[in-house]
């Protein structure tokens, strides 16, 4: 049994935790899961049914057949889906039908990697609570919000930068309050304002906060593997 090192990072939308999650899965070799496409995929799922995302029963058979390979697909990544999406992850059963999958790669990440880097929304605080490096990754709504602009305009979506603060604040607020899994910062966790970073200097800033804690566990699962 290997001990598999895990940084969560877990923040509002469009916060950039995704690009910082990639940078340091490449960083440190480790195997990475994007957890927000996995809700994503339930609300696609739920949308290409015709059916209605806040609805438990129609939720939980998309998450049953949830389709992993199209993690990758562009249809993911619409505003449509990114708000099914919230809808979705507020269900219990829902979360709890992803459970396993997120705890399963976290313990042992594909690729035979001695860790994995998981971003979402309860990273920290439910999926892997016994992290030893978490950040919690925040920026002012009007930064979030270009970027988003950015994102979208390159698949050919044009939408105002108003319109987008209004919908990256309505989630936030929909996945703060929600009684299941909340957004929230772990109390261990580094939190990480990236409003007035670029990518290069976010990931430095991350680095730094990630990496004492990383260089502590890494030799211990080192020595597990050469032991295992
Ligand atoms: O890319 P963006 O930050 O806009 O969102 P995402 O990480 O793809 O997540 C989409 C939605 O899935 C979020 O608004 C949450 O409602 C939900 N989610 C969650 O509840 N728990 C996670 N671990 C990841 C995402």
């Amino acid at each position: 049994m290997t001990n598999s090192v895990v940084i969560a990072i877990d923040g509002t939308a469009a916060c950039g935790k995704g690009t910082l999650a990639r940078r340091l899965a490449r960083h440190y070799g480790f195997a990475h899961l994007d957890s927000g496409a996995l809700y994503r995929l339930v609300a696609l799922g739920v949308i290409e049914a015709m059916r209605d995302p806040s609805n438990e029963a129609d939720a939980l058979r998309a998450a049953g057949a949830i389709d992993l390979t199209r993690a990758g697909d562009p249809k993911i990544r619409s505003d449509v889906v990114g708000q099914a999406s919230s809808k979705v992850a507020a269900i219990p059963a829902v979360r709890a039908a992803l459970l396993q999958f997120q705890r399963d790669f976290a313990r042992t990440p594909p690729g035979n990697s001695l860790g994995a880097v998981i971003d979402g929304r309860d990273i920290g605080t439910v999926i892997a609570p016994d992290a030893p490096a978490k950040l919690f990754v925040d920026a002012r709504p009007d930064v979030r919000a270009r970027r988003r602009q950015m994102e979208l305009e390159g698949m050919g979506i044009s939408r105002s930068e108003a319109d987008l603060v209004a919908e990256l604040t309505a989630r936030d607020a929909a996945d703060k309050s929600r009684p299941v899994s909340p957004l929230k910062q772990a109390p261990d966790a580094d939190l990480l304002d990236t409003s007035d970073l670029g990518i290069d200097a976010a990931f430095a800033a991350a680095l730094a906060l990630v990496s004492p804690k990383v260089a502590k566990v890494l030799q211990s699962a080192l020595k597990d593997r050469h032991r295992g």
